[in-house]
């Protein structure tokens, strides 16, 4: 019923989060979204962003994944549904409210090979050391990335958390925002042997960074 009433006018659910603010649950011309007071998390616009970025990158040989970054869970659908990607998931997300809402809003439960870690992305780059065959990081508290991951440091632990045959995509910035740190970033990837690609206006909004080993 709440599906085919949001044909004709969107229902939306509010939940405080200590960390995001208002997160709104949107049910949107029969899908379901998460929002924030100004930007999309997941299931919408954000979904479509993350699979232009995923259609550049080869997930064949792809065995274990991290997400820094894991929202209401919508690149986990993307991977598992689109790319038939099966293998391991680790996701990390600061937010237990967020998590609480992937799990009880959008049934992320239900894919298998998926570990949910609630942490700070930062801290848990810093002490990890396993490695990953592909690192997307999307982390964003509304419309804009805490200053901390465009830190050169984040991205030091980053490579070492990449494998032989890694890839990174990293939803970078949303309207052309930080452009220098950008450059930055893409030029320290470059300089450890990276391959680098950079999508602008992704969706008419964000900057995708691509790195490949
Ligand atoms: C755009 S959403 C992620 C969407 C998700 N990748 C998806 O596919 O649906 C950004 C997420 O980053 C999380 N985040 C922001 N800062 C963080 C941090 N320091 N550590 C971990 N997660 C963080 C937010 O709580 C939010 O859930």
């Amino acid at each position: 019923m709440v599906r085919l009433l949001s044909f004709i006018y969107p229902i939306t659910k509010k939940v405080k989060s200590e960390f995001n603010g208002t997160l709104e649950i949107t049910w949107y011309n029969g899908k379901k979204h998460l929002n924030t007071k100004n930007a999309n998390y997941s299931y919408g616009s954000l979904q479509k962003i993350l699979k232009t970025g995923l259609q550049k990158i080869n997930l064949s040989n792809c065995n274990n994944v991290l997400i820094l970054g894991f929202g209401g869970g919508s690149v986990i659908k993307t991977l598992r549904k689109d790319f038939s990607y099966q293998n391991t998931i680790t996701a990390i997300e600061i937010d237990p409210v967020v998590i609480k809402i992937a799990k009880e809003e959008f049934n992320v439960s239900k894919f298998n090979n998926l570990e949910i870690i609630c942490d700070d992305a930062f801290k848990f780059a810093e002490k990890n050391d396993r490695q990953f065959d592909l690192i997307i990081v999307d982390l964003f508290i509304d419309t804009e990335i805490p200053s901390s991951f465009y830190q050169i440091s984040f991205w030091e632990n980053i490579i070492k958390a990449c494998s032989s045959k890694s890839s990174i995509l990293f939803n970078a910035s949303l309207d052309s925002k930080n452009d220098h740190e950008i450059v930055n970033i893409a030029s320290f990837l470059f300089k450890n042997k990276f391959q680098i690609e950079r999508l602008d206006k992704v969706n008419n909004t964000n900057t995708l960074l691509i790195a490949k080993r």
